[in-house]
């Protein structure tokens, strides 16, 4: 019975090794292919966005009553941290003739005061309403919430693709 057992786990065991060395064996390749520096810029960007998102989406729950969490100051507070970064995600290489899978229009590098008074926007917009949560008072909180979506849609509207 113990024997058994123990061929059973020498069976698992080299299973599993079996498996890590071929996921070693195809991670080689892989690596080299995504050592882009277009794409990386592009995913970093969708990331801190889906970031900006993740927080806006709990926020809005909250808001609507969906969930009881007393959370909405840390989600604010993490949306005016995060909103400078806004800054530095579009690099020149990031455009979508570098990287195709992005929904950030050409237009954003051809028109970059404009796109950066929409940046402006936001950010003013992110502080604001990180102040009014802090207040903990929902009449102040809602319209800084409001201007705060309206800040992302302005955005959205122009520079980035449907
Ligand atoms: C100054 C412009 C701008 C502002 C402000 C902005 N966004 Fe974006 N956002 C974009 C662009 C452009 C993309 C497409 C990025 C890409 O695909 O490379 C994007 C993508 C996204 C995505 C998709 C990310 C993914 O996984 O691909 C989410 C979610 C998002 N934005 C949420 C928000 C929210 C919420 C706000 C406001 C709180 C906001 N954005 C403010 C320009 C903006």
């Amino acid at each position: 019975m113990i024997k058994v057992f123990g061929a059973a786990v020498l069976t698992a065991g080299v299973l599993s090794v079996g498996v890590l060395a071929s996921g070693l064996w195809a991670v080689g390749p892989l690596a080299a292919e995504e050592n882009n520096e277009s794409k990386h810029a592009v995913e970093y960007r969708q990331a801190v966005m889906a970031a900006i998102g993740g927080h806006t989406g709990s926020i809005a729950r909250i808001a609507r009553q969906q969930v009881p969490y007393d959370h909405i100051l840390p989600h604010a507070e993490a949306i005016a941290t995060t909103a400078p970064l806004v800054d530095d995600i579009w690099p020149d290489h990031s455009k979508p003739t570098d990287y195709e899978r992005t929904d950030a229009l050409e237009s954003i590098w051809d028109e970059r005061d404009e796109f950066q008074a929409r940046i402006d926007r936001f950010k003013e917009a992110a502080d604001d309403f990180a102040v009014a949560a802090g207040s903990g008072d929902m009449a102040e909180i809602m319209p800084a919430f409001q201007q705060l979506g309206e800040s992302c849609s302005a955005c959205h509207d122009d520079y980035r693709a449907e």
